[in-house]
């Protein structure tokens, strides 16, 4: 761990000064793109992705570890304008509240005790609730709630944005958001994780008897392939949902798919864009994947046995090494922190290029590891 704690330090101090440079040439009130275009984000006021948290997290996140004030000041502009954005309703009509609201207004009062804040994140929470479907106890991922291709349709991702309400079910004592993040939680356990330990990205329930239908993928290379990303939002999301809910069954889940994702890596410890390639196969990266892959390892480390936590210390030195070592961008002029990150294949949307949650996980996994007993 001592060496894994000092690379992570090292590593911290240039996430670090790459975020200094964005600050001074770009602004408080400006956020990245989702990808990089060769390499360098494009950074505006527009807020109307998913994505944008994920820059407003970094700031709060290197406020965490330096206490230095100016990033204080920075990520409090950026909540705000989060605040703006849920006032003016910009573009807030799918599931991704947890990762625009968790990373700017719940970090904000964690941090800092921000009443407006902790307001307009149980706000978010409310939004995200009117998503959720009783009848088949799931989230609707995208689209409108009326139409029938996406109706009852809940994706794996989603497992990292339902902390939000089991966070609003702890701050307001509202049970609510409780219940429904506990049987989205329930339902990708059973549905979205195969009998193999890979898992589906999208599932389709019928909303009208609560049935299952089928699976299918939106990212990934095939309905039956495993998406990397995929996989690694359910490494961490499953962890997660134990530490909400105590219920051990998670953890068991957790461990299944963690051992699939890493006994699909290749030889550099760092996945292709979906689990059915390996060495050898001429296919794009996906660094994003490792990098949430590590959080998930490290929140499942306080729960693991003495087998599990050594074979994923291991892997966690695997893979931040290779990180730091082939991914980061050091010696170029990107702006972000990890090269050769894939958004989204099929789509054809940000293949080979940083992605702001990559660069994201990255330093949340830095963090953790640097803040270890
Ligand atoms: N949640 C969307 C993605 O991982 O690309």
């Amino acid at each position: 761990m001592m060496h894994l704690k000092e690379l992570a330090a090292k590593e911290i101090e240039f996430v670090l000064s790459k975020i200094d440079s964005n600050l001074d040439k770009y602004g408080y009130d400006t956020f990245p793109r989702a990808a990089s275009v060769n390499n360098v984000y494009e950074f505006s006021k527009d807020n109307n992705d998913w994505t944008e948290g994920f820059w407003t997290g970094m700031l709060w996140n290197a406020y965490r570890y330096t206490k230095n004030p100016k990033y204080k000041d920075a990520a409090m502009v950026q909540t705000r304008l989060f605040q703006e954005r849920f006032d003016k309703n910009i573009k807030l009509e799918h599931h991704d509240l947890g990762f625009l609201y968790i990373y700017s207004c719940v970090y904000c009062y964690e941090l800092t005790g921000d009443e407006t804040a902790l307001e307009y994140a149980i706000k978010a929470a409310d939004k995200l609730m009117t998503r959720y479907n009783e009848k088949a106890g799931v989230i609707q991922a995208w689209g409108d709630l009326s139409d029938p291709n996406q109706s009852g349709r809940f994706i794996i991702d989603c497992l990292i944005n339902i902390p939000l309400l089991f966070w609003a079910s702890e701050i307001t004592g509202d049970k609510k958001y409780y219940d429904a993040a506990y049987r989205h939680a329930k339902a990708s356990q059973k549905y979205i994780v195969r009998p193999d330990n890979s898992t589906f990205h999208t599932f389709h329930m019928d909303v009208v008897t609560g049935e299952p239908r089928f699976g299918t993928t939106h990212q990934g290379y095939s309905d039956s392939s495993c998406w990397a990303r995929g996989q690694a939002w359910g490494v961490y999301g499953f962890p997660l949902a134990y530490k909400h809910t105590k219920d051990t069954s998670f953890l068991e889940t957790a461990y299944r798919i963690t051992d699939y994702f890493l006994e699909h890596l290749p030889k550099d410890s760092v996945p292709f864009w979906d689990l059915i390639f390996t060495d050898g196969d001429k296919q794009p990266r996906d660094s994003s994947s490792g990098a949430i892959a590590l959080c998930g390892m490290l929140e499942q480390l306080g729960t693991a046995d003495e087998a599990r936590k050594s074979k994923y210390m291991d892997y966690i030195e695997k893979i931040t090494t290779s990180l730091a070592n082939n991914y980061a961008t050091k010696n170029s002029d990107s702006n972000g922190i990890l090269l050769h990150a894939t958004y989204a294949l099929p789509q054809n949307n940000g293949i080979d290029e940083c992605n702001i949650w990559g660069d994201h996980y990255y330093f949340e996994a830095l963090i953790k590891i640097a803040m270890a007993d």
